[in-house]
């Protein structure tokens, strides 16, 4: 008989640890709602006592999700858990998750503890937690390289003190199927209460086994599974949420598993993520890469089109990729754009919302034949744009060649004023950002530029990311437009209004 696994994503606390994302509040909380359309059972929010901004998103969250659990992490310690407490108490089921480490590694050299204190405060955090509310999950960080007699004992205290959720992390991607389901069958078979209380399972993917671990740990008796959209994480990434999805669904004969999780929400939800974190998910990526459905062989399209299955064995709509490619055009109205968008897993709450990107809509078709769906999703993510806008782009002139000095005139409305100011550089982009710079005053350094083009085509739209780094820290910044100049400074300005 099947059974149900719950999924626990991570995207915005392990997967915000991916180097170079930082999310800002409105985009955590589009993440959030995009990941309980999805079906996600958990949301982890973030780390409350990491900072004001985690703390201040994972309350956002708590009080906007209407039935997915919200998490907040925690050291073991009164101070963090205090503080995870207060973030996500106004949520309609919230859990607090409690870490400390049990490999000899971590203790000697991390925690400086011995076994016998880490035993002790791994059962008092949980059962302070457990004062506050109901639902404690409690990880011992690093467990598939700790001795499995000192991890039984560690998981059995937490289990006394109240614990409802025991995650066993394979924190630095270390363990292989085999070991891994020799391990949650010791857990299994050697943690007095274990039979009460769920077991997790949160892998890294260091040496490219983190879903592969996952999947051979469900099978195994687990009944959470923790990861990330996109595979996002330290590191190598945490497991992808939408390869497992995928898998058991596509291997339901073999696993036996039901979820919760929409499949068809899949591709939306990844492109959400993808654009709003600006890290690009690589062409050849599982389920969710650029060619994941393309056949490229003439072997392969000419089975596909004699029979589907001889090398598909899953379709493109069931993680919501549609053949209808080309939608609309200049002379579609609202009605058919708001319908078109919804289709495609995008919701626009307010009218303001739908306003905003009908408007860029109709300013796109009139450069553009035809809008596409991916043009429509890249206007859509677009209007997820910082609220505090202080810098916006008036209008710009270009001089530029080979053999001739690089100038740009840029003007910019600032708060009520319109500033002008034009500079010189090594070609239209570098001279764009410096005369930008010189009206903010920043002094901000660009760390990283990429343009990619969203659809194929002369006219197709190109979407620009940059990172840009102020005061020592890094900001994110994205423009989609016809033109790459405009698309590299309006990037620009979207990363230095979040500076603001
Ligand atoms: O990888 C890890 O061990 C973690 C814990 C905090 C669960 O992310
Ligand atoms: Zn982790």
């Amino acid at each position: 008989m099947a059974r149900r696994i719950k999924f626990f994503d991570t995207t915005l606390r392990d997967g915000e640890q991916t180097p170079g994302v930082s999310l800002n509040l409105q985009e955590k909380l589009e993440i959030a709602l995009a990941l309980e359309r999805l079906g996600v059972d958990y949301v982890e929010a973030g780390f409350a006592i990491a900072s004001n901004g985690d703390f201040e998103a994972i309350q956002g969250i708590s009080e906007a999700l209407k039935s997915t659990s919200v998490v907040s992490l925690a050291r073991a310690l009164e101070k963090d858990i205090d503080r995870a407490w207060d973030a996500v108490k106004s949520a309609v089921s919230p859990r607090i998750h409690i870490f400390l480490a049990t490999s000899d590694i971590h203790m000697k050299y991390k925690l400086k503890m011995t076994e016998q204190e880490v035993l002790e405060n791994s059962a008092k955090a949980v059962a302070y937690a457990k004062k506050f509310t109901g639902d404690v999950e409690f990880s011992p960080e690093d467990a598939t390289r700790s001795r499995p007699e000192f991890l039984y004992r560690v998981l059995a205290g937490a289990i006394q003190a109240g614990a409802t959720c025991l995650n066993i992390p394979d924190t630095v991607g270390y363990t292989n199927p085999e070991e891994y389901t020799r391990l949650i069958k010791g857990i299994l078979a050697n943690v007095p209460g274990i039979e009460k209380v769920e077991i997790s399972v949160h892998c890294h993917n260091d040496l490219g086994l983190a879903a592969a671990n996952s999947a051979a740990a469900a099978a195994a008796g687990a009944s959470q599974i923790e990861g990330c959209i996109n595979g996002l994480g330290e590191r190598g990434g945490n497991a992808a949420i939408e390869e497992l999805v995928m898998l058991f669904n596509t291997r339901r004969d073999y696993y036996q598993l039901d979820h919760n999780i929409d499949s068809t929400k899949i591709n939306r939800t990844s492109k959400l993520i993808s654009s709003l974190t600006g890290i690009y998910v690589q062409p050849h990526k599982p389920i969710v890469g650029a060619n994941a459905f393309a056949h490229e062989s003439g072997i392969h399209q000419h089975g596909v089109l004699e029979e589907r299955t001889t090398y598909e064995i899953m379709t493109p709509e069931s993680i919501g990729l549609t053949s209808n490619r080309m939608v609309l055009g200049k002379l579609s109205g609202k009605h058919a754009f708001v319908r078109r968008l919804e289709e495609l897993g995008v919701v626009l709450d307010t009218d303001d919302a739908v306003n905003k990107a009908f408007g860029k809509f109709k300013a796109l078709a009139d450069r553009k034949k035809d809008v596409l769906d991916e043009d429509l999703l890249a206007l859509a993510d677009d209007n997820y744009d910082t609220k505090a806008k202080r810098f916006a782009l008036v209008s710009f002139q270009i001089s530029s060649g080979n053999r001739m000095i690089n100038t740009a005139t840029v003007r910019l409305k600032v708060g009520d004023d319109l500033v002008t100011n034009a500079a010189t550089g090594d070609g239209p982009i570098d001279a764009s950002y410096k005369a930008i710079n010189e009206i903010c005053g920043y002094g901000f350094t660009l760390k990283d530029y990429a343009l990619r083009s969203v659809t194929g085509g002369h006219d197709a739209l190109g979407e620009v990311n940059v990172k840009i780094e102020c005061n020592g820290k890094v900001y994110l910044g994205r423009g989609v437009s016809t033109d790459i100049i405009e698309s590299s400074i309006l990037a620009c300005l979207n990363a230095v209004n979040r500076v603001v």
